[in-house]
């Protein structure tokens, strides 16, 4: 009996988890030494740590929980705006802005089959996520007169379609050395009972690990790295699903520098206390988001004296960071949180499981717990209807109809 087997069998009897070797058995030498490799990397005890905090509810009794201030850009004035634009423009102009899209997420809401970026829409063209930010970047070059560094953050899941998709595609006539791909990390999907699952072949079933997963694999992956080589100063990050998405903004460069703060952030106004947003917050007196799905209804229904909603500066995933602190932030741990996810698997007995409903934990981190760790942040509100249009559900809100109408009216505008 091989010792790697038996190392493993034993480990899993200690965390009851002997049922991911159902399948070992009608598995080829090659298949079988990848199923073990695969489970001698899990670590258990991180698992069985997150499983049981799914038990937990989560309360925010002992932080000190406050509003933050922001900076409104519609109330900048003219001269104001100006100044910050122009020390953005000359950092752009120098080429030490570099765009992170994360692309890694698995898009289950939308139902689509592949990777998010190379969902089509149809704005007045026939035209992906990805182009539609990448004409962003063209654009940038245009008035800046300089190819921004684009690096995509894939998981391994869709990082190879990804790919794929992008050399079919010419890479939209960026020049393909300014654009890089880097694969997020991932953690195995776990039942509802805490047992990890196997995916239909019968390997472990991995699920990336979060958006939050950025910092530590561009990390890993030497992005941060390159960037240092090539002089990035500012690294803005976002997601791939929100089609008027402003990547490469002076005013929030102007703002950071301005202000000495590594890190920044865009917000709009939460539409009303139900939407389902994270918004930005002060929490022990450092920078943080609270998701809709761990604020108290209390706290989200907080107005003032004016009626307006007090924790309202939604997050809407476009921050920047200053490489600096990007370092800082690769090497610490961000806590994971649950999300329940519709997940087909092989059970106990080998059989295999379709589930046209949530049966499963995917753990993930956020980036925006990474504030915390900051000193101080600049948040700036800017308008939605001109850089928030979010592709999110298959139909209703934030769905493809939705973002569709909001990019055509503010193109119509120009
Ligand atoms: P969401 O949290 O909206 O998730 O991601 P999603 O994967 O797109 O969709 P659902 O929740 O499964 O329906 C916001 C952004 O973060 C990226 C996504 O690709 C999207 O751009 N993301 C999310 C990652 O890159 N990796 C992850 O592990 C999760």
């Amino acid at each position: 009996m091989n010792l790697k087997y038996q190392e493993v069998k034993n480990t899993l009897k200690k965390y009851h988890q002997e049922h991911l070797l159902v399948n070992y058995n009608n598995m080829s030498d090659k298949e079988k030494e990848k199923l073990l490799s695969q489970i001698s990397e899990i670590n258990f005890e991180l698992i069985k740590d997150i499983y049981n905090k799914t038990k937990e509810t989560i309360t925010f009794e002992n932080s000190k929980i406050e509003p933050i201030d922001c900076i409104d850009k519609s109330d900048l004035s003219k001269e104001e705006k100006e100044k910050l634009d122009s020390i953005g423009d000359e950092k752009i102009k120098l080429g030490k802005l570099a765009v992170v899209t994360m692309a890694g997420g698995q898009g289950t809401r939308l139902g689509y089959d592949g990777p998010k970026g190379t969902f089509i829409l149809d704005v007045k063209e026939k035209i992906s996520l990805f182009e539609i930010l990448c004409k962003k970047l063209i654009q940038a070059k245009e008035k800046y007169g300089i190819y921004v560094y684009w690096y995509i953050m894939t998981s391994n899941e869709n990082n190879k379609d990804t790919i794929e998709f992008f050399r079919k595609n010419n890479y939209f006539s960026y020049p393909k050395d300014k654009i890089k791909f880097f694969v997020q990390g991932e953690l195995p999907m776990v039942s509802l009972e805490g047992k990890i699952l196997l995916n239909e072949d019968g390997f472990i079933k991995f699920a990336s690990d979060g958006h939050g997963g950025v910092f530590e694999s561009m990390e890993k992956s030497g992005v941060l790295d390159e960037m240092k080589q090539n002089k990035i100063e500012w690294v803005f990050i976002g997601g791939v699903d929100n089609i008027l998405v402003n990547m490469v903004d002076n005013t929030l460069i102007g703002l950071a520098e301005s202000k000495k703060c590594l890190a920044a952030g865009k917000s709009v106004i939460k539409t009303n206390s139900k939407e389902k947003v994270g918004v930005f917050c002060l929490r022990d007196n450092k920078p943080s988001v609270i998701e809709y799905s761990e604020i108290s209804d209390d706290l989200a229904e907080l107005k003032d004296k004016k009626g307006e909603l007090i924790y309202s500066e939604s997050h809407i995933l476009c921050n920047m960071f200053n490489i600096k602190r990007l370092e800082i932030i690769s090497k610490n741990k961000l806590p994971y949180h649950i999300a329940k996810k519709k997940a087909n698997y092989m059970n106990e007995e080998g059989k295999i499981v379709i589930s046209d409903s949530p049966n499963a934990y995917k753990f993930e981190s956020f980036i925006f717990d990474a504030f915390t760790s900051l000193e101080s942040m600049v948040i700036m509100r800017v308008k939605r209807q001109d850089e928030f249009a979010p592709v999110k559900n298959a139909k209703g809100v934030d769905s493809p109809e939705t973002a569709i109408k909001l990019y055509n009216e503010f193109y119509a505008r120009d």
